[in-house]
């Protein structure tokens, strides 16, 4: 059968780890850091199924300028005044990618940030993703200080203003 996103329930964090492990062997997040992600924000969290199996996810919530959360850290509670929605990991697994599966995540992800009354978008991009983020609207800024300590010299912060 063909991949589709769904919700992301609390079950699937088996499934999402178990793709985050391949896709991003250098970032390890354990378990319950994804499953606190969800659980604070259900409405932007997103799993790509196929044949019953994780084969995707996306995890995103609204977040504060200045700073990105640390990786594989607890945030505890989203800030009480949110100044920016931010995509933290967007990730499927190579046999599934370029089908236009991530496009469409990430256009529904915007439609989420933007249902929150937040007008900017950010996120960090790893992997040599930056130029699939820059053909979804996004563009490189200036990211916040220690940014390269758990995201490596590569990673790049991305903006999207939303209308
Ligand atoms: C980034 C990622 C989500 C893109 O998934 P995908 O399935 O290839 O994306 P899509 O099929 O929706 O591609 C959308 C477009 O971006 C292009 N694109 C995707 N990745 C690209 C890349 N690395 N470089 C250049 N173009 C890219 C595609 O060619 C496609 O172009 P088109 O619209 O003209 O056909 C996927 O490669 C991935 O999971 N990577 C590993 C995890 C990761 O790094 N995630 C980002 C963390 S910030």
């Amino acid at each position: 059968m063909s991949a589709a996103w769904r919700d992301m329930r609390a079950d699937d964090i088996a499934g999402v780890s178990a793709v985050a492990a391949r896709v991003h062997p250098d970032f390890p997040e354990r378990d319950e850091v994804l499953a606190e992600k969800r659980s604070l924000f259900p409405a932007g969290c997103f799993t790509l199924e196929q044949d019953d199996a994780v084969v995707g996810y996306a995890l995103s919530h609204p977040w504060s300028d200045g700073s990105v959360p640390k990786l594989d850290a607890l945030i505890g509670a989203l800030p009480a005044a949110p100044s920016l929605f931010y995509i933290h990991d967007l990730a499927l697994l190579p046999e599934t990618r370029g089908a236009g599966l991530a496009s469409l995540a990430a256009a529904r992800l915007a439609e989420i940030a933007a249902g929150t009354g937040l007008r900017r978008i950010g996120l960090v991009a790893v992997n040599g993703s930056v130029p699939f983020w820059t053909r979804q609207g996004y563009r490189i800024a200036q990211g916040p200080a220690g940014l390269a300590d758990g995201y490596g010299e590569t990673a790049r912060y991305m903006l999207r203003d939303l209308a």
